[in-house]
């Protein structure tokens, strides 16, 4: 008679801790998603999310790319072997994966599905459905301006 009631409280033991693991699990789902969309976002030290950002000319040698941050979003900074200077969202416009700058081809490259955009953002192969969204860029003696 004994081992049956151990039995039975165990088994309430059991319920009572899946019943209790089961909604918080439930609750975590629901509002940790909320309380991150409400939470503002803290910018990390040296993000560079301000509006303006200058970085030295020499920082990217003609023919690269430098990515940076810039208002907290990744910014590809292009100096084309014309001396002119490009600076591009680097968010891929399929899924939003980062885009590498390709030395050989001058040509940005997707890492995750294989879109292609050229030094002007312009999407030359892949899935991309947009170009890369332009920054406004401007050099200044030897400092290069986002603004
Ligand atoms: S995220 Fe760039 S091609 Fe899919």
């Amino acid at each position: 008679m004994e081992t049956v009631d151990n039995k039975q409280v165990e088994r309430r033991a059991f319920l009572d801790f899946s019943v209790v693991a089961l909604l918080a699990t439930f609750f975590g789902g629901v509002f940790y998603p909320i309380f991150r969309f409400l939470s503002p976002i803290k910018t990390r030290p040296g993000s560079m999310g301000e509006e303006k950002f200058s970085i030295p000319l020499a920082d990217v040698p003609e023919g690269s790319a430098k990515l940076v941050r810039y208002k907290d979003l990744p910014t590809i900074i292009i100096h084309t072997e014309g001396l002119e200077v490009v600076a591009l969202n680097a968010a891929c416009t399929h899924l939003g994966c980062i885009v590498k700058w390709d030395d050989e081809t001058g040509r940005l490259l997707c890492p995750c599905h294989g879109a292609v955009f050229d030094k002007f953002g312009q999407v030359k192969d892949g899935p991309a459905p947009k170009p890369l969204p332009p920054i406004d860029v401007k050099v200044e003696g030897n400092m290069i301006w986002l603004a």
